[in-house]
């Protein structure tokens, strides 16, 4: 195993932030008023990953599956996205954040992905620190899109049909130049993975952190950070085994 994969500090954390809803409902609030404070968790939690000393930080946005939401919800979530990204920028160049993104963000509305764009272009030298949005994402859109891809490159000769390595497809995938995510964490206490990162999750530590999203705060990613660092990564392999070969 690489040395790394026994960091006890996790290099990337991808995050399914869920629970607003029902925060705002809780309160006798509007959904969208539950977004409106799930934003600025995401600012606070944008700036707690890299105190923490993470280098990627993935957030869950926005799902393939989410287009079903009413309509109303889904207008107000992606209205409430392009002014996040406006009114980020500043901070993004300020704090040197590079933001990528992960999805089929060409079918999201042109003004998102003008400011997306934008956004992207403006901090694509930023090297110490990723801010990866998942934005009409669906794992199994993902797995699609990259065998469409490799076959489409398989036609063309660039890849040869014979090779099964995973590093191989792996490049197909929309996240073919970030590292696995290490610790995948969902808030709310709902305990699933809805569509995210399947195979790049595939040896993630899981953790689930009974708080609503617009609740979730600096402590609670150092916690499941403290939880990640207990845990043992086999990669199928013995506990003695990573202890022999460890240090
Ligand atoms: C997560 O909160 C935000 C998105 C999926 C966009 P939810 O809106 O899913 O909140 P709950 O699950 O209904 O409480
Ligand atoms: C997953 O949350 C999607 C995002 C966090 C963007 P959902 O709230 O949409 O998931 P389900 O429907 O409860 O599984
Ligand atoms: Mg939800």
């Amino acid at each position: 195993m690489p040395a790394a994969s026994r960091s006890k500090t996790p290099e990337h954390v991808a995050i399914i932030m869920d629970g607003n809803g029902r925060w705002a409902q809780q309160r006798g609030l509007p959904r969208i008023e539950g977004h409106r404070r799930g934003v600025e968790t995401v600012r606070t939690v944008t700036d707690a990953g890299r105190e923490l000393g993470l280098r990627t930080l993935t957030l869950y946005a926005f799902s393939v599956e989410n287009w079903s939401r009413p309509q109303d919800e889904v207008s107000a979530l992606m209205g409430l996205l392009e002014f996040y990204l406006k009114k980020e920028l500043n901070t993004f160049i300020k704090n040197r954040i590079r933001l990528r993104t992960i999805g089929r963000t060409a079918a999201l509305p042109a003004g998102v992905q003008k400011a997306l764009n934008h956004t992207i272009e403006a901090t694509k030298e930023f090297t110490d620190y990723t801010l990866v949005l998942a934005l009409n994402y669906g794992a199994r859109t993902e797995v699609i899109d990259a065998a469409r891809a490799y076959a489409t490159a398989v036609a063309a000769g660039k890849e040869n049909l014979n090779d099964d390595s995973w590093a191989t497809f792996n490049r197909y995938l929309y996240t073919a130049d970030l590292p696995d995510p290490d610790l995948i964490i969902r808030t709310s206490g709902e305990e699933r993975l809805s569509n995210f990162m399947l195979m790049q999750g595939a040896y993630a530590e899981l953790v689930f952190i009974p708080v609503l999203w617009p609740d979730f705060a600096k402590a609670d990613l150092a916690a499941a950070i403290a939880e990640y660092g207990k845990r043992e990564r086999r990669y199928g392999q013995t506990s003695a085994q990573l202890k022999t070969t460890d240090t």
